[in-house]
């Protein structure tokens, strides 16, 4: 096994769901789960397709309550090809019908290869060998390539290949109370025996999905007979195909996928069939394909040369590419925390993009624009919940799907006691923080003016203006307090005693509120003069809204305790937890909130968090913007507040998301390089170890994947591009001897940079651009198109940064 490639041998019920998570094979547009192509959903297998920002409605009713989720369809399953060797039943891998398993997912070509012996009631022995992809290249396209050896026997084989559109929302076993079904049979067809159509219609959002399938004897005796076979949702073909022993036959199923959200198409069966009818054989495919990911990689691959960390990361960066590839810039789709791979939180979209975009800016640009034009294009919406709440500017939702409509539930269902409680997790405003924290951390990486005068600016301020109008003034303390929000920590959503859900002065909503408003000053200042005026004008944002922004920065309430940064008010008054008697009766207590409650507790009561909550800030901002908000602020900012602050936290946190290992890693590399790295390899293992307790068979956990591939990046790389400058200030700790990059800069494809021991090489591929800066251990040098430049190591450790201006 290298670096490149996941294998696994023989199905283990208890495992498969996260295994078909882990081998989903995508391109941005669409990703189809790993499940074996002859399963349907059952208790083991999970056969899920998704395709991006493709949404469906359904009411429900949970204990008396009536409520409406958008679910990230399960679109038709295109997968189903089994056969029959005229004995038995048809082929499913159920115990005894199959040995000898291998799984292989090729991470480097984005294929999914699997052997088995296929072995039938009579004893035939048949050596199946198959490969799929999800084509990179054409978005629309996806193939099975299966090779039949009989190993014992001749005679015929019976190949059925189908499109099946029976399937629902069902992957979640904690939302079957709900309503899953999202898809209208709304006809099927085939013509000349090899090729069938399939056209489902979305319930509530009317969007049509249609599937064509050919399936074709590529290698091998034409097929003696062959037959369309139609119900209900579902359509196959059939073919007969006469085996002889030794001799191994190839049967390949091409599949075209067309939806009424596509651009540049009449209606998705015609362009289904067209794009069928033009797609060439698996091997063509599979050529272009292949070429598609080589590019992908190139821009993008990250080497620190131990093999099986090497592995893991790679897997990371697969999938981050699989859910958000080029192609992504298409189908007006967000983030999805899970990815294409799972049905877990519906396919929505959180705040997640904070851990992702930074990686995307510096090497598919365009992707991170395509994604931040999510939002862009959901400002309506978003303006509309900031008035309804007595706001200006925009209010965006802590969850958002297909129109930017507040998507959380207002339910949640604890698994261990079986009780629904109220979900209040949209106080989380926050969300607005990600958004313009990435609109900024775009404009630094890229220095792309037009896209922050065209999109960002107006995101951004907007986003200012409704924490602005958030922000209460307290006259008491002349100073600025914002009332009844909840921070990243979803453990404290409210107060003990008091009715009204909501946390007071979150501090890091209110700190980060003040760097959203500075960073709205300094867009107005950089936003060149015509498209400033136009924007103001626009906004109707007037003088005195914007001298407020810079009062607000300047009198922001932080509230301390202890000598730390309180994560809200009153949380120094909360009791403390007796972490060793939980950790003694229950083991795994990263799902504390679900325990408390259980025993008729509650998170409330205690100084207890999820996930890093204060501890964002010193993931999200330097050191030096951090001392400068609170110094501005007249609050106290000394190397040791932060230092106290962090260990502080990092006590009383339970890590119940896999966003807070990537967090702690970050902030720990400061002073205490072994714990950060042991929380690197605990955010790099969530996954492939499926560590958050079974969760991964619900989709990939992508903020933490893109989280790592940016720490190494950012944090440990220490990569930094501001004002025109590619700063590196590099602190690898021990176990990681040297990182290689390959990123985009200021236009420059495939920037490869090398930071070790011994200090920094760039080498930028020739072009006809300009040179680049690189600023690294106090030194500076210009990198031509087509050089090398090579900074020596300082000897003095580096300190790490998040974001700078
Ligand atoms: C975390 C959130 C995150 C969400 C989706 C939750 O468990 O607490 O911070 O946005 O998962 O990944």
């Amino acid at each position: 096994m290298s670096a490149w490639t996941l294998v696994y041998g023989a199905t283990d019920p208890a495992r498969e769901g996260a295994r078909e998570a882990l081998c989903t094979l995508g391109n941005g547009y669409f990703a189809t789960r790993g499940a074996t192509a002859e399963s349907t959903a059952d208790a083991v297998h999970y056969p899920g397709t998704y395709i991006a920002g493709c949404y469906d409605r359904a009411v429900s009713t949970v204990s008396g309550h009536t409520v409406e989720n958008e679910d990230m369809v399960n679109a038709p399953n295109w997968l189903p090809l089994t056969f029959w060797t005229g004995a038995g039943e048809w082929f499913t891998d159920a115990e005894g019908q199959a040995t000898g398993h291998r799984t292989e997912l090729a991470m480097d070509e984005g294929v999914l290869h699997r052997t088995f012996l296929a072995c039938d009631g009579e004893g035939r022995e048949t050596l199946v060998h198959q490969r799929r992809l999800v084509s990179m290249d054409d978005p629309h396209v996806a193939a099975i390539e299966t090779t039949f050896e009989a190993r014992n026997w001749s005679g015929t084989l019976t190949v059925r290949s189908a499109l099946d559109g029976r399937v629902a929302n069902a992957g979640v076993p904690r939302y079957r109370a709900l309503a899953g079904r999202h898809l209208r049979a709304e006809g099927s067809g085939g013509d000349s025996g090899d090729t069938v159509w399939l056209r489902s219609v979305t319930e509530a959002s009317r969007v049509e999905i249609v599937f064509a399938a050919r399936t074709r004897v590529t290698s091998g005796p034409a097929p003696a007979a062959s037959a369309v076979d139609a119900r209900e949702g579902w359509i196959a073909c059939d073919l007969d195909v006469d085996l002889v022993q030794g001799r191994p036959v190839t049967v390949e199923k091409v599949v075209a996928l067309h939806t009424s959200r596509d651009n540049a198409i009449s209606d998705p069966l015609t362009a289904a069939c067209a794009t069928l009818e033009r797609t060439g054989d698996f091997a063509d495919l599979l050529g272009r394909h292949t070429a598609a990911w080589v590019h992908l990689w190139r821009a993008c691959a990250v080497d620190i040369g131990e093999e099986h960390d090497q592995r893991v990361l790679n897997l990371h960066v697969f999938h981050l590419l699989q859910t958000l590839s080029p192609h992504v810039g298409e189908s007006d789709a967000g983030v999805p925390a899970r990815g294409l791979h799972g049905e877990a939180y519906r396919g929505h979209v959180f705040w997640d993009e904070v851990f992702v975009l930074p990686f995307l800016s510096l090497h598919f640009p365009e992707t991170a624009r395509a994604l931040l034009r999510y939002r862009w294009r959901r400002l309506p919406q978003a303006r509309a919940a900031a008035r309804r709440a007595g706001l200006r500017g925009a209010l965006f939702p802590w969850q958002s799907g297909s129109d930017g409509r507040e998507e959380a539930q207002r339910l949640h269902l604890n698994p261990r006691d079986g009780r629904w409680t109220p979900d209040n997790s949209h106080l989380q405003r926050h969300v607005g923080i990600a958004i313009a924290y990435n609109v900024w951390q775009h404009y630094q990486a890229t220095d792309d003016i037009a896209f922050l005068s065209a999109y960002g600016a107006e995101l951004l301020l907007e986003i200012a203006r409704m924490f602005a109008g958030l922000a209460a003034y307290d006259e008491a303390t002349d100073r600025y307090v914002i009332r009844g929000v909840m921070g990243p920590d979803e453990y404290h959503d409210g107060y003990p005693g008091r009715e009204e859900p909501g946390l007071d002065d979150n501090a890091y909503t209110n700190i980060m509120v003040v760097w959203v408003l500075n960073r709205a000053l300094d867009i107005l200042r950089l936003v060149p003069s015509p498209r400033r005026q136009e924007l103001r004008e626009r906004l109707g944002l007037d003088a005195a809204e914007v001298a407020r922004f810079g009062d607000i920065a300047r009198r922001m309430h932080v509230p301390f305790h202890d000598g730390v940064i309180s994560q809200f008010a009153g949380y120094g008054d909360l009791a403390e937890l007796d972490w060793a008697a939980y950790r003694a009766a229950y083991g795994d207590i990263r799902r504390l909130d679900r325990i408390l409650e259980a025993e008729d507790d509650s998170c409330n009561r205690y100084r207890v968090s999820k996930q890093a909550d204060v501890l964002m800030l010193f993931y999200l901002l330097t050191d030096d913007e951090l001392s400068g908000i609170l110094h501005a602020l007249g609050y106290p900012h000394s190397p040791d507040l932060f230092t106290r602050t962090i260990a502080y936290y990092l006590d009383r946190t339970s890590h119940g998301s896999t966003l807070s290992a990537v967090v702690h890693a970050w902030v720990l590399a400061r002073d205490d390089c072994a714990a950060s790295w042991r929380f690197f390899r605990d955010a790099l293992h969530s996954d492939i170890e499926d560590a958050q307790g079974g969760t991964t068979a619900e989709g990939v956990h992508l903020g933490a994947m893109a989280g790592t591939v940016d720490l190494l990046t950012r944090c440990y790389g220490g990569l930094r591009a501001y004002n025109g400058v590619l700063h590196l200030a590099p602190s690898l700790p021990g176990e990681l001897p040297h990182l290689a990059l390959g990123l985009r800069y200021q236009g420059h494809h495939g920037v490869q940079l090398r930071l070790h021991g011994g200090g920094v090489e760039v080498a930028v591929p020739p072009s006809a651009l300009p040179p680049i800066t690189v600023e690294a251990n106090g030194r500076t040098v210009s990198v031509p198109a087509g050089g090398t430049g090579r900074l020596p190591s300082r000897d003095a450790p580096q300190r790490r940064n998040g974001s700078a201006h």
